[in-house]
């Protein structure tokens, strides 16, 4: 078996012990032309960052921390499908190394037993009608126990090792994620989103949910009915309104 099964996704590989962010490095790399497929590892981040300008726990030598360059030829306002197409392959490398079954939660939380275990993060370099690059960050709780999360995060977080009760072999998820990422970016090139789209609902926790949706403006309550083409969410309210949302905090309304 080779050792490493995939021909663009990690072939070019930029690891680190100690970094502020592999998100600042994976930029700096893609801003000097490194190519699509170059992965930036760390053991740990002094400054990991989540969505939403929240931080991300990067416990040492216990995550995955992870940035991937890609270079798809893609309208900028496509980026967000990459977030959900990263989700869909994350899942099925945690279901192949560790037979457990995670869920996904829109837009980029994968939970496993209602407790988040990895985060993804998509930036972008662009200019209005193309994409240069897309660093999307995996932030992956691999072999955490409660006492190496933050206080902050401890009731909401979870790793692979607490839910499966064995560590697990962190190159072997990372061999596994490049394989099913390279899979997936290249179903969506040939066949656009639609088949990836299936593939997201299949695993979401939250389609067909009664959700409450905080937005940087509102606060939305109703019936998530779905993701569009772009990968956005709607949500229909109350009022029969269907609202479009880019960018919000889900949870379950009761
Ligand atoms: C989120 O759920 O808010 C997204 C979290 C993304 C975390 C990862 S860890 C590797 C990469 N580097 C960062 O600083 N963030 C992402």
């Amino acid at each position: 078996q080779p050792l490493l099964e995939t021909a663009v996704i990690g072939r070019n590989i930029n690891y680190h012990e100690t970094v502020t962010s592999t998100q600042i490095i994976a930029h700096q790399l893609a801003q000097d032309g490194a190519p699509g497929g170059t992965a930036v590892l760390a053991e740990t981040q002094t400054a990991g960052r989540g969505r939403l300008a929240r931080n991300w726990d990067s416990a040492a030598g216990k995550g995955i921390w992870m940035s991937i360059i890609l270079r798809p030829a893609i309208m900028p306002q496509r980026a967000p499908q990459f977030t959900l197409v990263t989700a869909v392959a994350v899942v099925q490398a945690i279901e192949e190394v560790t037979g457990l079954r995670p869920e996904i939660k829109w837009p980029n939380d994968v939970l496993l037993n209602g407790r988040k275990c990895t985060g993804i993060l998509t930036e972008l370099q662009a200019d209005m009608d193309s994409v240069q690059a897309l660093i999307i960050g995996i932030g992956l709780n691999a072999n955490q126990t409660q006492d190496d999360f933050d206080p902050a995060v401890r009731e909401v977080a979870t790793s692979l090792r607490m839910e499966g009760d064995k560590p697990v072999e962190r190159a072997v998820l990372v061999r596994s994620i490049f394989r099913h990422l390279e899979k997936y970016t290249d179903l969506y090139i040939e066949n656009g989103f639609a088949p990836l789209k299936v593939l997201w609902e299949s695993y979401s926790v939250t389609i067909g949910k009664r959700i409450r949706a905080r937005t940087a403006r509102e606060v939305l309550e109703g019936l998530a009915i779905g993701i569009t083409d772009d990968g956005v969410l709607e949500l229909k309210t109350d009022d029969g309104k269907i609202h479009t949302i880019y960018s919000a905090d889900i949870e379950l309304a009761t």
